[in-house]
C-alpha cells in the first residue's frame, strides 16, 4: 500500500483573524499557498504552544490568485482549533499540503451542500464558477442565521439558498427539505451532481436523498486523522468499488476525503 507522498512544511504567519459570526473565524496567513482544489486539505498546527500531540486536517478556504496567502475556516471545538483561533498577527503556523482528493473536475454545475463547517471547500469552487460566469449553487443549512458562518462570502459571488431549523433565516426546515424543494421547483434536477460537506448525519441524510432522487452524490468526510498522509491507518472508511480493487478498507487521508457516496458502505446502510 502506497503512502501519499509526504509534502514539505510551511512555517506561514498569522495577518489577521476574520470574525464569521456563529462562533467561527477566517484565520488568515501569508505565505506561500500552492494551487489547491476543492476538498483538499492541509494539516495545521501553531508553531508555539500548540497544546496536542499532532496537527489538525483544515480544508483550505481562501487561496490569493497569486498563492502569495490563503486562510481557513476555523470553528474551536477542542485545543487544536482553539490555539489556531487564539493566534495573534504575526504569530506562525506550519502548514503541510496541500493534501487528499479534490471533488472531480469534471463535473459541470455541481450543486454544493454545506452544513457548519462543511461550507469550506466551497469558496475556492464558488471562486472559480464565478470567474467562468456560471455562478454555483450552494444550499448551506444550519440550526439558526447566526450558525451560517461564512455565508456572506458567497453572496455576490454565487446562487445562495440557506435553510434553517428555526427558520430565522431562508428556507425553515433541514437542508434536505431544501433541496427537495428545489427540485419540486425545477431549480435542481435528477441526473444533476451534489457535491456535500458538513455533519456525518446531514451527509447522510443527503446520500440518502440523492439516491432516491436519482442524484449522483459525492461527499467531503470529516474523517479524525492523525499522520495525515498515509501511515497510521488511523483514518479508514470502509469502501467497495472498482478504484479501490478487492480491499475493503480506504485511508480518507489518501484516496479521500471526497469520495462518490455509492464507494461509501456506511453510506449504504439506511
Ligand atoms: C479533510 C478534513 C477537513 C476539515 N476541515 C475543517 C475545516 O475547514 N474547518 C474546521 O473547523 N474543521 C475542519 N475539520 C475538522 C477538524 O480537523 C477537527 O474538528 C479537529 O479534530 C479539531 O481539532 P481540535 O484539537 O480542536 O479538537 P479535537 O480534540 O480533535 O476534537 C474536539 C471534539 O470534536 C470531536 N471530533 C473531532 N473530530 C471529529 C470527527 N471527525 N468526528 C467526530 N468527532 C470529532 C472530538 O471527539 C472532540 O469531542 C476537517 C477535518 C477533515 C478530516
Ligand atoms: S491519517 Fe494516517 S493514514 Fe490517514
Amino acid at each position: 500500500m502506497l503512502a501519499a507522498p509526504m509534502k514539505q512544511s510551511r512555517v506561514h504567519t498569522l495577518r489577521r483573524r476574520r470574525d464569521l459570526g456563529g462562533g467561527s473565524f477566517a484565520i488568515e496567513f501569508d505565505g506561500s499557498v500552492p494551487v489547491t482544489g476543492p476538498g483538499q486539505f492541509f494539516m495545521v498546527r501553531t508553531a508555539e504552544r500548540w497544546p496536542v500531540q499532532l496537527p489538525r486536517p483544515f480544508s483550505i478556504y481562501e487561496r490569493a490568485a497569486d498563492g502569495s496567502w490563503g486562510s481557513f475556516l476555523v470553528k474551536p471545538v477542542g485545543p487544536g482549533s482553539r490555539a489556531l483561533c487564539d493566534l495573534e498577527a504575526g504569530e506562525g503556523l506550519v502548514v503541510n499540503g496541500p493534501l487528499g482528493l479534490p471533488f472531480p473536475d469534471d463535473i459541470e454545475d455541481p450543486i454544493c451542500v454545506a452544513g457548519g463547517v462543511g461550507l469550506a471547500p466551497f469558496l475556492l469552487l464558488a471562486q472559480q464558477a464565478h470567474a467562468a460566469g456560471r455562478p454555483l449553487r450552494l444550499l448551506f443549512g444550519g440550526r439558526t442565521r447566526e450558525a451560517l458562518s461564512g455565508i456572506d462570502d458567497f453572496a455576490s459571488i454565487a446562487r445562495v439558498f440557506a435553510s434553517t431549523d428555526d427558520g430565522s433565516h431562508g428556507f425553515h426546515g433541514l437542508v434536505t427539505a431544501l433541496l427537495e424543494d428545489l427540485l419540486a421547483k425545477g431549480e435542481v434536477e435528477a441526473g444533476e451532481t451534489v457535491f456535500c460537506c458538513g455533519p456525518d448525519p446531514m451527509m447522510h441524510a443527503v446520500a440518502a436523498l440523492c439516491e432516491r432522487v436519482g442524484l449522483r452524490c459525492f461527499l467531503s468526510l470529516e474523517t479524525y486523522m492523525a499522520c495525515g498522509y498515509g501511515v497510521c491507518n488511523g483514518c479508514t472508511v470502509e469502501v467497495q468499488g472498482e478504484r479501490f480493487g478487492d480491499w475493503p478498507y480506504s485511508r480518507t487521508c489518501v484516496e479521500g476525503p471526497v469520495y462518490e457516496a455509492c464507494e461509501l458502505r456506511a453510506m449504504q446502510r439506511h
